[in-house]
């Protein structure tokens, strides 16, 4: 826009220009009241200077008129600011339908990012253009704050919680990405870079190394080597609950709440079994708690996900 002076960083998301034209009248509206007042200052200390040394100045007894406008413009301003910001945070708070999903496991001071395909990054993202992208992101440690300028997106990364933000990238290019949140000694040194490529590239990026396999099938070997099919089966023969197709369902716990089986239920499963029994179980799960690290968590849960996708297609 003004070449030179950039006052907005490079918008290379479907957010971005939502986010720069809200922004862009705030700035508006605040420069053009300071000019008014800081004007009407001057132009007022000069017309009602003192002429003459005794001479006093004449009172007012208010003004309904004044009173009323100066109430109702602002108040007018500010609703437009007010449904004009709840619809930008509205949008920018619900993703898609159909998002790509990354993981993204923050510590001191790195970002780890997990593909379901399988791959793994450190502090550098590939992404694709024109498709919307969820960040599922917890951490291992403290607190850290994902931000990308470009996408002008930005959310606190917690410890023993899953939060997330979405963007749609609309510009191939490299993009920084930073740690927002004073998380210890090296978090400025916590940066990393977004690369959008084009969908074909995106691709060949994709294809170019996933020597593990997908998270999920990660997780499913995992799954057989913490014995958790010994309970977890799928012919409803076992001692815990039947996972086929159990994600994104209701479930109802033993104290008759309800809750739907997310990231974090699945999570917290996992880490504290006894917290949220589902009704008709027994608490007799062991904590994985010190057994199962963050990545591999990702990996039950990526699993525990696919599972919805073909429903019981064991063996009875
Ligand atoms: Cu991580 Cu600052």
């Amino acid at each position: 826009m003004w070449t030179g002076i950039p006052l907005f960083p490079e918008r290379a998301s479907t957010m971005a220009g939502r986010v720069d034209a809200l922004y862009l009248f705030l700035i508006v509206v605040a420069v053009f009241f300071s000019a008014l007042i800081a004007g009407l200052i001057v132009y007022f200390a000069i017309k009602y200077r003192r002429r003459a040394p005794d001479s006093i100045g004449t009172g007012i007894h208010g003004s309904m008129l004044l009173e009323i406008t100066w109430s109702v413009i602002p108040l007018l301003i500010t609703m437009v600011i007010f449904v004009w910001g709840a619809s930008v945070f509205f949008a920018m708070s619900r993703p898609p339908d159909e998002t790509l999903n990354i993981y993204v496991v923050a510590k001191q001071w790195m970002w780890k990012f997990q593909h379901l395909d399988g791959q793994r990054e450190i502090n550098e993202l590939h992404v694709p253009i024109g498709r919307p992208v969820k960040m599922i992101m917890t951490s291992e440690d403290v607190i850290h704050d994902f931000f990308v300028p470009a996408f002008r997106v930005k959310a606190d990364v917690l410890p023993g919680r899953y939060t997330s933000v979405w963007f749609q990238p609309t510009k191939p290019g490299r993009y920084h990405l930073f740690c927002a949140e004073y998380c210890g000694t090296r978090h400025s040194g916590m940066v990393g870079q977004v690369v959008v490529m084009d969908p074909s590239e995106y691709q060949t990026w994709l294809s170019g190394g996933a020597p593990e396999g997908s998270l999920a099938s990660a997780g499913a070997k995992l799954f057989a080597d913490l014995a958790c099919n010994t309970c977890h089966r799928p012919d409803a023969q076992g001692r815990g609950p039947v996972l086929e197709g159990l994600f994104g369902k209701t479930v109802t716990l033993q104290n008759g709440e309800m809750l739907v089986v997310d990231e974090a239920y699945v999570r917290e499963s996992i880490l504290m079994p006894s917290a949220k029994i589902a009704s008709g179980f027994q608490p007799i799960m062991p904590t994985f708690q010190g057994l199962v690290t963050e990545e591999q968590l990702l990996e039950l849960i990526e699993y525990v996900k696919s599972l919805q996708a073909l429903p019981q297609v064991q063996t009875r």
